[in-house]
């Protein structure tokens, strides 16, 4: 068992498996500066700031960690109590959790005893409905960490999925929010041009961002408003051809554009009208996160950008979507 520095951080994180997996790495490694565990276990010497994250769910301050094996026995969870003793905690209104990964395993030693064992060293006064904080002693086969847990994100995408309009090309909200973290992680303007049912609007405008959107299709630009309204979120959509929107369109340029190209069941993939709406945005801020089923990585260098990088999102076999995340100078 082993004492940490103070600047160690533990994150919660998706499972990085399945359709989503390369997304949630991506997050992770860009939000937190690590890659996450194949249990969904991020370990990193920053704190993140993790309230909006779309797969990360939060983050602990490791105050003591160590072999999963060097608790197993009674002798050494008592020198776990002892050592969380030494750290003098104090707290008003703190529960103790015991969280494991995978969530399934399975413990030789009755949890809920531990946790009451370690809140009887902490001062102050438990309060398991509404605590002010929570230390958490995280599980995984191989590993402990007892920490405080520091942040969780607030999940508002479940919401935004819920929304009153949507289409058969919309963005899952949780993609949606993704791409905002991969592509600009602090305040500022940001424009969607081809922004269909406003997924990337809502997530946009809940983190804070000074959101614009438009559409070729008025019916999209209600669509996007309607939920923007249903919401009490706020952002400025108008009805405009992407392939010559302009600065003057919103009467400003912008931190980072994150679009979704037209493209699905119910849209004619169009290369020349892509290629158009490349060309065009692409001076109008110095980021660009742009998801089309085709490889536009070509196309992207013909017009200056530079690909940082691009992650697959596969939906059914035949359905990728691509996340191409670039900078434009
Ligand atoms: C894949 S959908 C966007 C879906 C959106 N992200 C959502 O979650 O609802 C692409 C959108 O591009 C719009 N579009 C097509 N051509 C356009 C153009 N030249 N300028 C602006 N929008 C365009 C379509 O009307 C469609 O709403």
């Amino acid at each position: 068992m082993e004492q940490m520095s103070s600047t160690e951080y533990v994150y919660l994180v998706a499972k990085p498996i399945g359709r989503e997996a390369e997304l949630i790495k991506a997050e992770s490694v860009i939000v937190t500066g690590a890659k996450p565990s194949e249990l969904g276990v991020t370990t990193s010497g920053t704190l993140a700031d993790i309230k909006q994250g779309a797969f990360i769910s939060s983050v602990i301050k490791v105050l003591i960690s160590g072999d999963s094996e060097s608790i197993d026995n009674q002798i050494g969870r008592k020198k776990l109590y002892r050592k969380i003793g030494e750290l003098g905690l104090q707290s008003h209104n703190f529960c103790v959790r015991l969280i494991k990964r995978p969530k399934k395993m399975k413990l030789d030693f009755d949890q809920f005893k531990v946790a009451r064992n370690i809140g009887a060293r902490i001062g102050g006064s438990v309060n398991l409905n509404q605590p002010a904080t929570e230390f958490w002693l995280l599980l995984t086969p191989n590993n402990f960490w007892f920490g405080r847990l520091e942040t969780s994100a607030d999940k508002r995408w479940v919401q935004f999925n819920k929304r009153p309009h949507t289409s058969s090309s919309s963005l899952p909200a949780r993609i949606a929010r993704a791409m905002i973290n991969l592509t600009i992680q602090s305040n500022g303007r940001l424009l969607d041009p081809c922004c269909g049912t406003g997924t990337i609007l809502l997530e946009g405008a809940n983190m804070g961002l000074s959101v614009f959107g438009a559409d070729l299709n008025p019916k999209m630009v209600f669509a996007s408003q309607k939920n923007l309204d249903h919401f009490g979120l706020m952002a400025t959509v108008a009805t405009a051809d992407a392939r010559n929107i302009s600065h003057q369109t919103f009467d400003g340029m912008f931190d980072a554009i994150i679009t979704d190209l037209p493209y699905g069941f119910a849209l004619v993939a169009d290369t020349e009208r892509d290629r158009h709406i490349l060309a065009n945005v692409r001076h109008l801020a110095p980021k660009a996160t742009f998801v089309s089923t085709r490889n536009l990585s070509s196309d992207l260098e013909d017009f200056g950008y530079k690909i940082k990088r691009i992650v697959r999102i596969p939906k059914y076999d035949h359905f990728v979507r691509l996340v191409f995340i670039t900078n434009t100078k």
